[in-house]
This record gives C-alpha cells, structure tokens and sequence, in this order.
C-alpha cells in the first residue's frame, strides 16, 4: 500500500472530528494518524542528560560572560524541547511576566504553540517582551503543528525565519522549493544559526524593541560567509568577561553544514536518515521517532550500502573521535588565549596592543564553535567540519602568539593559566555563584512553572499526554 493510501485509510478510520486549525495538541492530531503519533511519542526514549560543560571543561572559559557558561547540554528527544528550554540554567528565575533574563525568542524552536502566537499577535509583538510573557501560552513540546498543515497534512513551513533566509542566501529559492527539499527544511526550521537582530517597530505610537530570531546567509551558508556577515555592521553576542574579545556564539548549523556533504550531494533529505519509512503489516509510514539514525540502521544505511550493522557504527564512532581529538585540542587553546588576555589587561596593556590578538580569538571561537554546534555535523560533512576546527586551531595559536608578546612586553613572558580541568573549578574560576543559581532556578519551577500549565489548561491549551511520566533531569 503506498503511502497516500495509508493516509486516505487513517482519515477513513470513524468518525474522528476534524483536526482544528492552529490545533497545537499532538494527541487531537494522533486520533486521525496514530503510528505517527506513536512513533512520535518514542522521542521520549531519548531521555539522557549529556553534560557538555562537565566532559570538556575549557568550554566554561570559552563562553565566560554569557548565559551558556552555567548551562549546556547535548539534545535529547523532541519530546524534552520545551522541558529543557524551561529547565536550563540559561533561561534563569523569572518571578513574573516582565522578568528575564531572556527574550520571547527563546521559545521559537521548541513549540508548535509558537507559530499559533505569531498568527495571533503578530510576529513583532511575539519577539518582544521577555521569556516569560509567554510561559502560559507556550505549552506544547515540537509537535505535528511544526511541520504540517492541519487540513492537507502536507509538510510546511511555518516560521518565516527560515524563508527570509533560503531567499537571501539565494541558492534554493523559496519558490523553487520541491517536495524532497522539504524534508529537510522542516527540519531546518530549527536546526540552523541565527542570532536575535534588534528590530526597532512601532506599536500604536509606542516605539518598542523586538528581537527577531535571524539566519545570518546572506553571504552564504559556510563559516567565513557568515563571519564576513557579522563583521559586515560589527554585530558581537557578548564581550567576553576575562578576555574582553567582542565574541560570537555559533548555534547548531545542522542544515548549512549538511548541504556541503556526501549525502546531501547525492539528494538525500534529514527525513531519509532521521525518519525512516517503516512497515506495519501492508501499511508503510514514516517513522518519527526523530532520533540517532544507529538505532535503526537497517532501515536507514543499508537500504543504499553494504555491510553489518557493526561496521557502521564503528565508522561513525570513529568520526566522532576524529572530530572530538581536534575540538579538544581547539578549547584547550582558545580557554588559554581569554585567560591569557585577562593577565595581559590586568597587567596594563592597552586597546592597540590587545586588539589584534582579541580578534583572532572571535575568529578561532566562531570557528570551533560553527564545527562542533551542530551534533552531528562530524558525520554529515567530517570534512567541512575539521577544514573548520583547523582553523579554530590556527586562529587559536595566532592569539596566543600574539599575547606572548604583549605578556613579555608587560614582564609576564612565564605566565601559566590557572586549572580549569573541571566544570566546578572553571565555573568558580569565572566567579558563577552555581548555589544560588540553582536555588533561584528551584524556586522558579516549583512555583511559576506550575502555574504556567496550570493556567494553559484552563484555557484549554496544554496537552497532559505530552508530560506523561516527565521526569524532573537536569546537570544541576
Ligand atoms: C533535537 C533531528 C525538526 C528542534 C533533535 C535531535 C535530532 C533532531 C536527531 C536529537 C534527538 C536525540 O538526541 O534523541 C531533527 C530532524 C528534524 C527536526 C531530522 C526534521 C525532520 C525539528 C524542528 C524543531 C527542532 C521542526 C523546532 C520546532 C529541536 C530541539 C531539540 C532537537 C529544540 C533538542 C531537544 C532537547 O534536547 O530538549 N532534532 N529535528 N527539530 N530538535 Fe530537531
Ligand atoms: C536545544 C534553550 C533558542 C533551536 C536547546 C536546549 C536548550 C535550549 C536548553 C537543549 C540542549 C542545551 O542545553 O542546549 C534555548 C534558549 C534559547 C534558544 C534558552 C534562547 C536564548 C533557540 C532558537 C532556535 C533553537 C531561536 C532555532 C532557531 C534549538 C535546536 C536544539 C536546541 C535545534 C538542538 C540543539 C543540538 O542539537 O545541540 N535549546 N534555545 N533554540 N535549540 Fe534552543
Ligand atoms: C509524514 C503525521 C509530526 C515531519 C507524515 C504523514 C503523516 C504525518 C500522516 C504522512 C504519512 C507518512 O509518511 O507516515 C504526523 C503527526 C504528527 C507529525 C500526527 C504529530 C504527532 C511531525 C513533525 C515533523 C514531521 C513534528 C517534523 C519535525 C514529517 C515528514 C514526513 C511526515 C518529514 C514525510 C513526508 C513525506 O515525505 O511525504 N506525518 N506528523 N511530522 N512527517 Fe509528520
Ligand atoms: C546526528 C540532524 C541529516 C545521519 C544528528 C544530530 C542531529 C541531526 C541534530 C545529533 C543527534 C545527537 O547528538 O543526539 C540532522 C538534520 C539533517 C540530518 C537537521 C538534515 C539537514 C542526516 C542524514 C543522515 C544523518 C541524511 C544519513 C545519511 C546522522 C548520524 C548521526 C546524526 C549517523 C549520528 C548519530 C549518533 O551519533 O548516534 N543529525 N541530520 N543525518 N545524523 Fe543527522
Ligand atoms: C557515502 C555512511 C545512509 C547513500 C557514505 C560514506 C559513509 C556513509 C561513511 C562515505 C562518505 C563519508 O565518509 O562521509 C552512512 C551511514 C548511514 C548512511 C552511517 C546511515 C545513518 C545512507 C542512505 C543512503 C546513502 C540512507 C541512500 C539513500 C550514500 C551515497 C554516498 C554515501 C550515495 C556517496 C558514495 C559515493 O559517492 O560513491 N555513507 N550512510 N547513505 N552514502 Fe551513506
Ligand atoms: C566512497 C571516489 C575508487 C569503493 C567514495 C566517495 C568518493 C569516492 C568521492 C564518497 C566518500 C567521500 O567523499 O570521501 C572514488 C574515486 C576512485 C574510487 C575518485 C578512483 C580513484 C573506488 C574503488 C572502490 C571504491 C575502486 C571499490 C573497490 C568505495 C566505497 C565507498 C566509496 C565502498 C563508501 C561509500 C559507500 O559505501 O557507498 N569513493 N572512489 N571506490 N568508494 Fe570510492
Ligand atoms: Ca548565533
């Protein structure tokens, strides 16, 4: 049975009601299509906490400053997007509505309730303001709503974002876009760069600031395109605290690194990998228990290679390791180059003197960080993704270099960093007061996290399925 008659079969199964437009519940939606809902429901096996802060370290040093130092950790399952977004040290205690640290942006790429919002209030309404204006309304883990239109099924796009973008890069054009692209650009809805560009607009004769979430391509997908993008109006995420080096931060290029490798070039889609087709007696769907593609290699890999299942997975570990063996070696250097600079500053060295070295810094950073972002890219493009941590290497050793220098001018050519070989001695290093932190966090999810899924089921929005057994898991 092919796969358009499996759907005309689902949607004859009774007298299920019509999926609601704006529907955000992935339950109301799995009535009508249910091996996709269950499948769905598996991204709840991919349930680890995978601390990236506490197996290298030096990443604390990198992001000393920004909200990442205190926070981060490898995905889990979509199921979890909106769990962790609200668990994260990085979205801090709100107390109300008004109270940050973080901007509305946040919530973009965890929650179909997200393009419901934008239809609602417009999108320069939905970027301003703080996180927590919304945290009643934004109750929905990525669901269906996400990728499909409620009426035809057919996959869609629903954040505007991703289109400005495809258009400025201009390689595939939104209007050209055909159906296997789109196997891909849903994902790429999310699983790309962006930065939050400040949008001054004006709101009944008020002037307000929105912080629109944007993909940097105008110039291109790769590293140096996207830097010369930045550099182009001397855009920077954050001064670097030890360093003072006016930093970028790099977030999961997952679809700009993807386009340059072996399986993109041969045509194949995230979906083909990351969603295989299954079979259930005479029905064939896809399989949306998005996850590692190794958990079910016969039906991803061998349906074009030869081999075992154990020759796969040791060719993909062993890329992992290649990749792993030059990122480490890229935070070790870049983590001594901030302390360095801070020695230096401290020392009564001076702008000029500072300035070429601090800029080598942003280079290498946005390098490594551009390579390892994106989980998977040592897989999907191991080529681009060590060319660039190389290049993190040599601007790494530039800086350093050129801190000698100025360290030796400022009678210090002997100084050795300090010990950062664990995530509580680098963040104690930077000054984060990791007890407080948490205890704020606590108190904010036993009292206005609750609150917030109280308040949307009132209002009819929240989906109890979507928590079912959630388990509280943190780093903290
Ligand atoms: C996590 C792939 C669409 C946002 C993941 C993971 C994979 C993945 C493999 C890690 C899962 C795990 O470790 O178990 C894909 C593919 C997509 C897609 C292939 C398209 C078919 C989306 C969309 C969004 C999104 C549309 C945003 C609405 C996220 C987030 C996480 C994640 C936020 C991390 C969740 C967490 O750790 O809490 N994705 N994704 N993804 N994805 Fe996607
Ligand atoms: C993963 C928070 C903005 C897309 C995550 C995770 C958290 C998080 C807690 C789970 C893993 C981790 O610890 O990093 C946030 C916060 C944001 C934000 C606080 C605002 C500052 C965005 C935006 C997008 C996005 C705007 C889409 C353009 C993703 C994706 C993942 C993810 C694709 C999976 C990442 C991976 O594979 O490592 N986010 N997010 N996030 N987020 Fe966000
Ligand atoms: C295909 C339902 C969530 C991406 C399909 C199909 C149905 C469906 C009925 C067509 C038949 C098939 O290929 O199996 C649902 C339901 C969802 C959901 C009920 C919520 C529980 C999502 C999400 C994404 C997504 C969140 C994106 C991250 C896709 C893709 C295909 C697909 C890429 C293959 C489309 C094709 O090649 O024709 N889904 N879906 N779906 N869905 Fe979903
Ligand atoms: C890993 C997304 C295309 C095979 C990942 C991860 C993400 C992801 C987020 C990290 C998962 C984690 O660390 O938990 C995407 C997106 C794609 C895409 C957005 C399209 C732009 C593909 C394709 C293939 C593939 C086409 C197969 C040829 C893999 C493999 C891994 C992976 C083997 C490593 C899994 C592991 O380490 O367990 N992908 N992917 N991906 N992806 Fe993809
Ligand atoms: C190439 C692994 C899935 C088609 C490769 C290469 C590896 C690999 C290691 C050599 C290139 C490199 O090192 O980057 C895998 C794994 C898969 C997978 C682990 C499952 C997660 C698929 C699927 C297809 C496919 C599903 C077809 C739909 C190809 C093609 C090439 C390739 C056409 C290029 C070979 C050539 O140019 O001769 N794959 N692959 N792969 N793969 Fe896959
Ligand atoms: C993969 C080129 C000879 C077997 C690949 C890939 C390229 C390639 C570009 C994709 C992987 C990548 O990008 O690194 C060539 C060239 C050859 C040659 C230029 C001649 C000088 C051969 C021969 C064999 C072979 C003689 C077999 C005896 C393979 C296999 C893969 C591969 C098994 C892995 C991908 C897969 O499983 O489909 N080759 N190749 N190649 N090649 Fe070759
Ligand atoms: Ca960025």
């Amino acid at each position: 049975m092919s796969i358009r008659e499996n759907k005309a079969e689902q949607q004859a199964i009774g007298a299920v009601p019509a999926i609601k437009e704006n529907e955000t519940r992935a339950s109301e939606w799995g009535k009508h299509y249910p091996r996709q809902y269950d499948t769905y429901m598996q991204t709840r096996k991919s349930d680890e906490i995978g601390d990236v802060l506490k197996d290298d370290p030096a990443i604390v040093v990198l992001w000393a400053g920004y909200a990442f130092s205190k926070d981060y950790n490898k995905p889990r399952g979509h199921y979890y997007a909106l769990e962790d977004n609200i668990n994260t040290l990085r979205t801090g205690a709100p107390v109300d509505k008004k109270t940050g640290p973080q901007p509305t942006a946040c919530w973009t790429c965890k929650s179909p309730d997200v393009p419901r919002l934008i239809k609602r209030d417009g999108e320069m309404e939905f970027f301003t303001g703080k996180w927590a204006k919304y945290g009643d309304e934004v109750v929905n883990p990525i669901g269906c709503g996400d990728c499909h239109d409620s009426k035809t099924m057919k996959l869609t796009l629903t954040r505007e974002h991703l289109k400005r973008g495809l258009d400025a890069e201009g390689s595939l054009k939104v209007a050209d876009i055909t159906h296997q692209d789109m196997r891909s650009l849903v994902c790429a809805q999310c699983h790309a760069e962006y930065y939050f560009k400040k949008t001054e607009w004006e709101d009944k004769g008020e002037k307000k600031t929105a912080a629109v979430v944007t993909y940097p391509w105008a110039k291109g997908f790769s590293p140096e395109q996207i830097e010369q993008y930045y550099d182009g109006y001397g855009f920077t995420d954050w001064t670097h605290q030890l360093s003072k080096a006016p930093m970028l931060k790099a977030q999961h290029p997952d679809y700009e690194t993807f386009v340059t490798g072996v399986h993109a070039r041969n045509g194949l889609a995230c979906a083909d990998c990351h969603m295989p087709y299954m079979r259930e007696g005479g029905v064939k769907y896809s399989s949306h228990k998005v996850g590692s593609p190794l958990d079910n290699i016969g039906n991803t890999c061998l349906n074009c290679h030869k081999g075992t299942e154990k020759e796969f997975k040791e060719t993909v570990e062993l890329k992992l390791a290649r990749k792993n063996e030059l990122a480490r070696q890229a935070t070790d250097i870049l983590a001594r180059a901030h302390l360095e600079a801070a020695k230096a500053w401290e020392l009564g060295a001076t702008e000029e003197e500072m300035k070429p070295a601090l800029q080598d810094i942003r280079a290498g950073q946005w390098r490594w960080d551009y390579a390892v972002a994106g989980h998977g890219a040592f897989f999907h493009a191991p080529e681009e993704t060590l060319r660039t941590l190389a290049n993190a290497i040599s601007k790494g050793q530039d800086a350093r270099l050129k801190l000698r220098i100025v360290l030796a001018k400022h009678n210090a050519a002997d100084y050795v960093a300090p010990d950062f070989s664990t995530k509580e001695k680098a963040q104690t290093l930077i000054g984060l007061d990791m007890p407080k932190l948490i205890e704020e966090k606590k108190t904010f999810l036993n009292t206005l996290k609750q609150e917030w899924f109280k308040e949307s089921e009132a209002k009819g929005l929240y989906d109890p399925a979507s928590r079912k057994d959630m388990v509280l898991k943190t780093s903290y």
